[in-house]
């Protein structure tokens, strides 16, 4: 062997198969291969196990599948390179030409704009009602042939609570699948209910810490199959490597999501108590008209405290400008805490009336909780409230 051909041959290691490393390595590879064309031909036609091709299987990817569906409590779990690639994936997968959806306009901003820009290019049409207008989501599944009706609970920014039950009785009925963004609320919660198709970002809770995006779609295996071809077709796929650190981060994905909501909920009963803030949306305070619904459906509350403060926009900037802990930015379900002032808030292509309906206002401020101290955190939040009234 010259040595051109040695540095790309090199020296093979063998594992012992009863000597496993504790941590599972990251298989960083785009390519399998099999001793023989025989062997490779029987996996092709699925007659063996194996791995060939990075874009359709990879062996760091499949732990986290596992994980992830076993969490959620369905048979089999997709990933993706992103939380919204999980929602346009799902979406151009299951519907076709002249199928209808129904969604809300309290919907996280990309999913409205898939199903206006893109799906609707192919002549998929939909419907946006309030997540909380029980009688109409009756009414147009009962009266409107749907494909899927696509949710989520608690909703962003305002955290509303779904009525899952309702939901996915109507729908059920109406021969519509069911598909909720399950990012806030997470993979432990809400498994219970015949939701058909769960999404997640993984660039939230799962990873944890900032610092890689990633997405799943998690069903049964007869709904999941025909997607995985069609999805590994579009190729939004999840690297490796990227796979790794959402598995390490899913080891503390429990402590974290738990001492966050613990920290969330003290932040919320807190602001409750401040005259310069109009309304606290937190489903763990009595006060938020879904906390029964939350108390039933989930067990702990989220992380996401969002309010209403006196002043609008002017008052919104003075204030996110004046906190140290909570950085001006997006996203969520990371370490570190987060604001989004009033004029960042999503929503503007939304009309006057649904931004009401949203309760989306010129005063809306969302903070995402991470794992500072809380008291610091409360601190912080005093010193703001009073500079942005000072
Ligand atoms: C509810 C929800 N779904 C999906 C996403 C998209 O996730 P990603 O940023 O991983 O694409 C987000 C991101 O904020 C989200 O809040």
């Amino acid at each position: 062997m010259k040595k051109n051909t040695r540095v790309n041959h090199p020296p093979a290691v063998d594992v012992p198969a009863d000597n496993r490393s504790l941590v599972a390595p990251i298989y960083q590879s785009v390519k399998f291969t099999f001793d023989d064309t025989a062997e490779t031909a029987k996996f092709l036609r699925g007659e063996r196990p194996g791995f060939f091709y990075s874009r359709a299987s990879n062996p760091t990817l499949r732990q986290l599948e596992l994980l992830l569906a076993e969490l959620q409590g369905r048979e089999e779990c997709l990933l993706v390179g992103s939380g919204v690639a999980s929602i346009a994936a799902c979406l151009l997968a299951l519907c076709r030409q002249g199928d209808h959806v129904l969604a809300f306009v309290e919907s996280y901003g990309p999913t409205r704009y898939l199903l206006e820009r893109l799906l609707g290019k192919f002549g998929v049409t939909h419907t946006l009602l309030s997540i909380e207008d029980r009688a109409g989501i009756e009414r147009v599944l009962g009266t409107r042939p749907t494909r899927l009706v696509i949710f989520e609970s608690p909703t962003n920014p305002v955290t509303k609570i779904a009525d899952i039950e309702h939901l996915t009785l109507h729908a059920r009925k109406a021969g519509a699948l069911t598909v909720l963004d399950n990012t806030f609320a997470g993979f432990h919660n809400h498994g219970r209910y015949p939701v058909d198709v769960f999404l997640h970002s993984l660039t939230k809770y799962a990873s944890g810490h900032g610092d890689v995006l990633g997405g799943a779609i998690i069903a049964a295996s007869a709904l999941i199959e025909p997607m995985r071809r069609d999805v590994v077709t579009l190729g939004p796929s999840l690297d490796p490597h990227a796979a790794f650190l959402i598995q390490r981060g899913m080891r503390t994905y429990f402590l974290r999501y738990e001492r966050q909501c613990a920290s969330a909920l003290e932040i919320a009963r807190w602001l409750a108590a401040q005259p310069r803030i109009r309304e606290v949306f937190y489903p763990g305070l009595e006060s938020h008209p879904g906390h029964a619904l939350a108390r039933a459906q989930m067990s702990e509350f989220g992380t996401i405290v969002t309010f209403d403060l006196d002043g609008g926009f002017a008052a919104g900037d003075r204030f996110a400008d004046a906190l140290e802990y909570f950085s001006i930015s997006a996203s969520l379900g990371s370490t570190e805490s987060l604001v989004m002032p009033p004029r960042l808030i999503g929503g503007q292509d939304l009309s006057a009336d649904q931004r009401r309906t949203a309760k989306l206002s010129p005063g809306t401020v969302r903070l995402s909780i991470g794992l500072e101290d809380t008291e610091d955190l409360l601190e912080d939040l005093k010193q703001a409230l009073r500079a942005a009234f000072a």
